[in-house]
């Protein structure tokens, strides 16, 4: 199934990446792993000063992969507990010379970008997300507080949407991605210019 509606002049990689909520079992391998931070280690960064940091746990090593489990939400947990790889990104709010660093969230989301991109030209899929106890995951993984818990995301291979338990996630999971036209976000020249799609 094509889960996003046509997209014209984008790299195929794009067009095949989205965020399943039904992962099979399958654990990653290191090799797969690796190549994933490797991706988002590679990303641009203001400064080269890669503010991202990523605490992860793998599902054969339970006791770890239950501490962030736990840190899901509730609507997140029921389907997310099943992917073989789950992590929190944090970023470091302050540059290694201690300055306030307001632009590390869009350092750490270009490196999620890239993380995302290598996994779906691996066969595999992201599903990131906001909804977990952000006020907790300092805590309960031991990270310094100059480091704000970002997102969690699990990666896995994508599974048939009836394995998930709710009909209401299996539609959820039917459901094609959509996207506002580039006339609500993009403008030429001035925030009045308008832009006209080619397609
Ligand atoms: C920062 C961030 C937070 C998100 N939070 C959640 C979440 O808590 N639960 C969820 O099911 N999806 C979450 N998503 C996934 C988005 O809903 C999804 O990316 C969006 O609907 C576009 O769909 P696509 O990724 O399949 O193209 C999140 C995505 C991002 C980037």
């Amino acid at each position: 199934m094509q889960h996003r509606e046509e997209q014209h002049n984008i790299h195929e990689l794009m067009q095949a990446r989205w965020s399943p909520r039904s992962f099979s079992s399958e654990l990653l391998t290191q090799e797969q792993i690796e190549s994933l931070f490797q991706a988002a280690r590679w990303a641009a960064s203001s400064g080269n000063g890669q503010p991202w940091r990523f605490v992860y746990a793998t599902s054969d090593q339970q006791k770890d992969f239950q501490r962030l489990v736990s840190l899901l939400d509730e609507g997140n947990a029921i389907w997310a507990k099943n992917a073989p790889f789950l992590m929190v990104v944090f970023s470091k709010t302050e540059r290694d010379n201690g300055k306030l660093h307001p632009g590390h969230l869009y350092d750490t989301g270009l490196a999620m970008g890239q993380f995302c991109l290598q996994a779906t030209a691996m066969g595999l899929q992201v599903h990131q997300m906001g909804g977990f106890a952000m006020d907790k995951a300092n805590e309960a993984l031991q990270v310094p507080s100059e480091y704000q818990p970002i997102a969690m995301a699990v990666v896995g291979h994508p599974a048939p949407f009836t394995l998930l338990p709710t009909q209401e996630l299996q539609t959820r999971e039917q459901t094609k991605s959509t996207r506002k036209p580039l006339q609500e976000t993009v403008h030429m020249g001035t925030w009045k210019g308008g832009y006209q799609e080619l397609t």
